[in-house]
């Protein structure tokens, strides 16, 4: 064999997170609009929810929802989106150029969640947006008692606290791009004031810093990170990082290198959160929130004004499916650390989901994210990696082919093997050793292997780019066996 994947169950990472499968819904474009939520479709429910997206997000294995923004956020004010519908007012949104009729507001969007069975987390406007502002969201939102905000939403119709757990300390704010842009040591003084407001209204919250999202030539992403936790350290429970690929160059294998950027920043972050807690007497555990995360590098938006216009509206192809393995991978590797990581977006937004008004298709790049869940709450393990390597670009550090990464299943009994084999010319015979167990010799084989690395589906051509379901009877010697795995595949073996 030319690569080998040592496997030992005592080598514990850190529990696989549910909310690793967490995902993204924005007011931009057609996602919540003519995507979660179109009134008078019908395919929608009484409540205007399309109920074949409600189906699609179901089995996507869809733990959590982040809303309303990504750039929304930063220039949304909530007051706009509660009350009877006929009365909000339509606002224009100057983050994507969108008109937003406020019809989809706090209400809808966590009876949404409650209906789907997803945790909600909502981030708040730290752009344009205040402290009090923010304040009075979680009141509206989770105060149990009779107050103002929360009479408001009573009147409104719901009596029972919604309960929000997890709020976002604003969006992005390390980018110029950003509504309301600041620089590391103000936006330290808006979140740590938000923190103490939110939290007087509610102390069970868990905040989200606003980390990186700007890794352009000309940020210092690493010192933005730094000043945040360590202004922040007793404050927030996550540090978020945003991180967008594409295959600008139609080059396959260094496209699918790109875990090398993902893995370094997972690694700095996570140096950073110690170097915070270092000396600290009872630090206050931080996670990274991989807070939005895909593929997008080719749809931007049109310069229509409307509710529900077409904006980044990517098509994804094989290649993007195959991608999606590789960020899984890095995130499982550090599963001890990032503890969230949010698909950005759910439904025609730069997202697995595609609908017209006639119903849906899905994106090649559904069906690893669905797969993938299915490992929520598992061992990550450190396997011990070795594969023929290849030199993604002049001046990067060789990495190998085989891009892996090794869940146990305690109460199944079971390894979860995912493998990405990211060469676009070699099957890699590779051998697998459970250093601990037996193994039993059939083998869960999962796999998605199409030639045209650039085929996408459509409308009524969904069923193209699929995974294949398997049993492999491995030849098993000495608690090991060898399996092949083909050129430009997505595999995850269950031994
Ligand atoms: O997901 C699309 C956009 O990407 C989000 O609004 C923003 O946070 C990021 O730049």
């Amino acid at each position: 064999p030319q690569a080998r994947i040592k496997i030992d169950t005592d080598r514990k990472v850190g529990e696989v997170h549910p909310n690793m499968f967490g995902n993204f819904a924005e007011h931009l474009g057609r996602c919540i609009y003519g995507g979660i939520y179109e009134e008078g479709s019908p395919l929608s429910d009484a409540s205007g929810f399309r109920k074949d997206v409600m189906e699609a997000t179901k089995n996507l294995g869809v733990s959590l929802l982040r809303w309303p923004g990504g750039n929304f956020a930063s220039g949304y004010n909530w007051k706009d989106g509660i009350g009877p519908k006929d009365q909000r007012p339509v606002r224009p949104d100057h983050a994507w150029g969108d008109l937003d009729s406020n019809r989809f507001g706090t209400d809808e969007f966590l009876q949404y969640c409650e209906r789907l069975g997803v945790t909600p987390y909502i981030c708040i406007n730290a752009g344009y947006g205040t402290v009090n502002e923010a304040r009075e969201w979680v009141e509206y939102v989770n105060e149990a008692r009779s107050t103002y905000w929360a009479d408001q939403r009573r009147k409104n119709g719901r009596d029972k606290p919604y309960g929000v757990k997890i709020w976002g300390l604003g969006n992005e704010i390390d980018g110029p791009w950003q509504l309301g842009h600041k620089n590391a040591e103000d936006y330290s003084k808006f979140a740590l004031e938000a923190a103490k407001a939110m939290r007087r209204v509610d102390s069970s919250i868990q905040l989200i810093a606003s980390g990186s999202s700007n890794f352009g030539p000309n940020a210092d992403w690493i010192a933005w990170n730094r000043e945040i936790l360590q202004n922040l350290r007793s404050e927030i429970d996550y540090i978020s990082l945003h991180t967008y690929i594409g295959n600008r160059e139609n080059n396959f294998e260094r496209f699918l290198a790109t875990s090398q950027d993902l893995d370094e920043r997972i690694e700095v972050v996570a140096g950073l959160i110690q170097a915070a807690q270092s000396g600290q007497r009872n630090p206050r555990p931080i996670y990274i929130a991989y807070d939005e995360w895909n593929v997008w590098y080719r749809a931007r938006g049109n310069t229509e004004f409307a509710t529900g216009s077409t904006r980044l509206e990517e098509i994804y192809n094989y290649e993007d499916a195959l991608a999606m393995g590789m960020f899984f991978n890095s995130f499982i590797r550090r599963a001890d650390v990032v503890k969230m990581a949010n698909l950005a977006q759910l439904v025609n937004v730069i997202a697995p989901i595609f609908t017209n008004k006639q119903g849906l298709f899905l994106q090649p790049i559904y069906f690893p994210i669905a797969e993938y869940g299915k490992q929520r709450n598992n061992m990550s393990l450190n396997a011990l990696v070795t594969s023929p390597t290849y030199t993604p670009a002049p001046g990067r550090k060789p990495l190998g082919y085989l891009d892996v990464s090794v869940t146990h299943n305690t109460k199944e009994n079971a390894l979860y093997v995912n493998v990405l084999n990211r060469s676009e010319k070699l099957d890699i015979a590779t051998r697998l050793d459970n250093v601990e167990g037996a193994i039993q010799s059939a083998v869960g084989v999962w796999t998605m292997n199409y030639d045209d690395l650039k085929a996408t589906h459509t409308f009524g051509a969904d069923k193209k780019i699929v995974p294949a379901n398997s049993t492999y009877t491995a030849k098993v010697e000495k608690n090991g066996f060898t399996y092949t795995f083909p050129k430009h595949s997505l595999t995850i073996l269950k031994v």
